[in-house]
């Protein structure tokens, strides 16, 4: 297979053209997924720029990606965030997908916080709740379409980087304790993170049980691998949008529809716990 290979200097080029079109600095970076864009909407003194205009940036097809970066301030904080990402089953080469990140980790941001929509695994989980990611089965990566494989760059990280904590601790906690504050209920678990753009069979989903995943998604295992290998702090949610069908025969189906419509249910609370994070984040600087 053949794909572009960008280099240090793209990514650069893309953190440069940013700089320059925005008053704002921040060393915090936001992934919004499916159905969560709205976040965005409640930035401070916002700076948007178009993935279009943005050198190599990949730019999204999907319903509920909006394809904008938006930069400001919010609960004291400033924040770059991705309003829609791209996904490895529309087409975009592994690269492709984490330019974004590399971008970012030349920009400086050094914390990146990913959210998600994803299928419930865990019985116990429904459709509305948040989870907290603990940890990650990069589905994709273990069957040979890691995003790190290629070439090591080894000004941006490692050529064999740890992963025993990719899910940041202290960040972790912090989250944990933001719920408990709140009263928001939050699940914790493993994400595995599939290709897509299918959505698992039942015996898929009793497969994945097995392996010990407790949601299911289409993007998140490779940013997330990206931005570690790049030294970032990483944090991420799992909205689960429906609960993943383990039996055949069910009378009842997954959607988009359903995933974007749960999204919508799914949008204050995760609000209120990122800006909850945001507003205590003075205690993991
Ligand atoms: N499976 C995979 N990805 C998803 C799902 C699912 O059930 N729901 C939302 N994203």
């Amino acid at each position: 297979m053949k794909k572009k290979q960008f280099s240090r200097q793209d990514f650069q080029n893309a953190a440069d053209f940013i700089a320059r079109n925005t008053r704002h600095r921040p060393k915090i970076g936001l992934v919004l997924g499916s159905g969560f864009g709205e976040f965005a909407e409640a930035i401070e003194d916002a700076d948007i720029i178009p993935y279009a205009e943005i050198p190599h940036f990949p730019r999204s097809t999907v319903e509920g990606h909006k394809g904008r970066l938006v930069i400001g301030r919010m609960e004291g904080q400033t924040i770059m965030i991705m309003q829609g990402r791209v996904h490895f089953y529309e087409g975009f080469s592994m690269e492709e997908v984490t330019f974004p990140v590399r971008v970012m980790q030349a920009f400086g941001v050094e914390t990146l916080i990913l959210t998600n929509a994803a299928g419930g695994l865990n019985p116990e989980f429904r459709a509305g709740d948040i989870m907290m990611i603990e940890d990650q089965i990069n589905l994709l990566g273990l069957v040979g379409n890691n995003p790190l494989m290629g070439p090591n760059d080894p000004a941006l990280g490692p050529r064999f980087p740890d992963m025993s904590t990719l899910y940041d601790r202290r960040m972790r906690e912090l989250a944990a304790n933001v719920a408990a504050e709140t009263g928001l209920t939050l699940r914790r678990g493993v994400y595995v993170g599939l290709s897509g753009p299918a959505f698992e069979t039942p015996a898929e989903v009793r497969m994945l049980r097995a392996l010990g995943a407790d949601a299911t998604g289409m993007s998140t295992t490779n940013e997330s691998l990206v931005a570690r290998h790049g030294g970032m702090r990483v944090l991420g949610f799992s909205g689960i949008t429906n609960e993943a069908i383990a039996a055949i025969d069910t009378p009842r189906v997954t959607s988009h529809e359903e995933v974007l419509e749960t999204g919508k249910v799914l949008v204050p609370r995760m609000i209120s716990l990122l800006r909850g994070i945001l507003g205590r984040w003075h205690e993991v600087v």
